[in-house]
């Protein structure tokens, strides 16, 4: 990771003043004093506070890095980076990035660019870590006003993750762009049914455009709807890399999966949208 490569981005989360990251040290620190040091496995934590219960735990993330390596959200990753290239930015936030899976796809396309990823997990942060050279990585609560400067990106990710209209419209230069990924209402629905996971919020992309109206104009969107044929190990990856890890753990998933028939066919439906930042 290169945290020197996006240390011009960053700023206090104490004071909002910029840092420095004098060459060789382990630390960040800003003009007022303030410092955080650089974690052993290369991220640094931002975070005001400690890490609240919605963040993805080690297991999660080592689940959603194997899922998402095995290439079984191949289709989303493409359209990612399609969009990413359609905007072209050279430098890039990606908001809840998990284990960077995303964002290093990204950076790969883009040669000359540099990426941070942002995420409350530090499960997470030290996953994105080592996800890519030119990337960055920060514990962070997105909630709260983002430790990034004003207009610092050009692009912004929100990949099913949570997002904040304004500090994104903040963090985003005047030419910036949202790229958002958010679940159709046929997402995974043959594992809602027989799984009884998590449903996707009704009317989801409608509420989503209606909260991104005050800051985004929308853009080009690309719905993705794709059947698969997936077995167990890849059912049990795809719900423990999720929030219903929260609710479920793999004994008790193991045994679920034990009374279906296999391979499953499992609809993919998501919707990949680029958001133009508003003046
Ligand atoms: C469903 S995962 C998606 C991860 C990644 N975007 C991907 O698709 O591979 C949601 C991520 O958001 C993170 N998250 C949850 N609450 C957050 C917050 N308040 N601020 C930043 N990240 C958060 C979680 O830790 C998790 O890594």
């Amino acid at each position: 990771m290169s945290l020197a490569d996006v240390v011009d981005l960053l700023r206090c989360p104490v004071c909002a003043a910029p840092f420095e990251l004098p060459s060789g040290a382990g630390t960040l620190r800003c003009g007022q004093g303030h410092s955080f040091d650089v974690a052993r496995q290369g991220y640094i934590n931002l975070a005001p506070g400690a890490e609240p219960p919605n963040a993805d735990t080690a297991a999660m993330v080592t689940v959603r890095e194997r899922f998402l390596g095995a290439g079984h959200y191949r289709a989303i990753t493409e359209a990612v980076t399609a969009a990413a290239v359609a905007v072209g930015p050279e430098r890039v936030l990606d908001c809840g990035a998990g284990p960077g899976h995303y964002l290093a796809r990204v950076l790969d396309a883009m040669p000359g660019s540099c990426g941070v990823a942002l995420d409350v997990s530090v499960a997470a942060a030290r996953r994105a870590a080592r996800a890519h050279p030119r990337l960055g990585s920060i514990v962070a609560d997105a909630w709260r006003p983002m430790p990034v400067a004003p207009g610092a990106v050009d692009l912004a990710l929100s990949i099913f993750a949570p997002r904040q209209v304004d500090d994104l419209h903040r963090i985003l230069a005047p030419h910036g762009e949202l790229v958002t990924v958010t679940p159709l209402a046929d997402h995974l629905r043959e594992l809602r049914a027989e799984l009884g996971l998590l449903a996707v919020e009704p009317n989801k992309r409608e509420r989503l455009a209606g909260r991104l109206a005050r800051g985004f104009a929308p853009g080009p969107q690309r719905r993705i709807v794709q059947t698969v044929s997936w077995e167990a190990a890849t059912v049990s990856d795809v719900v423990l890399m999720g929030p219903n890890a929260f609710h479920r753990n793999a004994v008790q998933l193991a045994a679920e999966l034990e009374r279906l028939t296999w391979p499953q066919r499992v609809t993919l439906a998501v919707e990949v949208s680029r958001w133009a930042r508003r003046p």
